[in-house]
């Protein structure tokens, strides 16, 4: 290999380091697009993933609590079930009503004993849960 072909070498080692580099920096994904636009390809499209999807659907939209109440709840919570307190009881959700909407509703989401987790509602949003919990204690005439 003679030194004229060495330099060569090195120049074309120097110009390949550089555009791998260039193109691992923050402009990559407008590299991406630019190289999908020669090759005829669409942009690509962001997708929005499901978590996301699901979490917007639960913050602004879901089910009433009477609605979630009635589909799920009322199973246990009108016949007292399990041991679960009667609906509209006032002594036995006298001392329960002292954790508060929050614990109440964690409770409910989470498990809490006999009383399964989401009330066996499996695609209910905590805050249909919320709802249905509130719906409950709207029920009560102690607060
Ligand atoms: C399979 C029966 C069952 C279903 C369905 C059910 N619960 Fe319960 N729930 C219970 C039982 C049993 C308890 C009592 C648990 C304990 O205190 O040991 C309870 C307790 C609760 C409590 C009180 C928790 C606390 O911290 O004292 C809340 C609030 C509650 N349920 C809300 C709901 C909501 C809201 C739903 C529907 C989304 C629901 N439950 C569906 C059985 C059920």
């Amino acid at each position: 290999m003679t030194s004229n072909n060495l330099k060569c070498m090195y120049k074309f080692i120097a110009l390949m380091t550089v555009a791998l580099l260039s193109t691992n920096n923050s402009s990559a994904d407008d590299y991406e697009d630019e190289v999908r636009k020669r090759l005829g390809l669409k942009p690509q499209v962001q997708q929005v993933s499901a978590e996301t999807n699901s979490e917007l659907e639960s913050s602004s939209e879901g089910r009433s609590g009477e609605l979630v109440y009635n589909q799920g709840c009322a199973a246990c919570h009108d016949a007292g079930l399990a041991g679960a307190p009667l609906y509209a009881d006032d002594t036995q959700w006298e001392e329960r009503v002292q954790k508060g909407l929050e614990l109440l509703t964690s409770n409910a989401y989470n498990g809490y004993n006999a009383m399964p987790a989401k009330g066996l509602c499996i695609d209910c949003s905590e805050e249909e849960i919320k709802r249905s919990v509130e719906y409950m204690l709207e029920a009560l005439t102690v607060n």
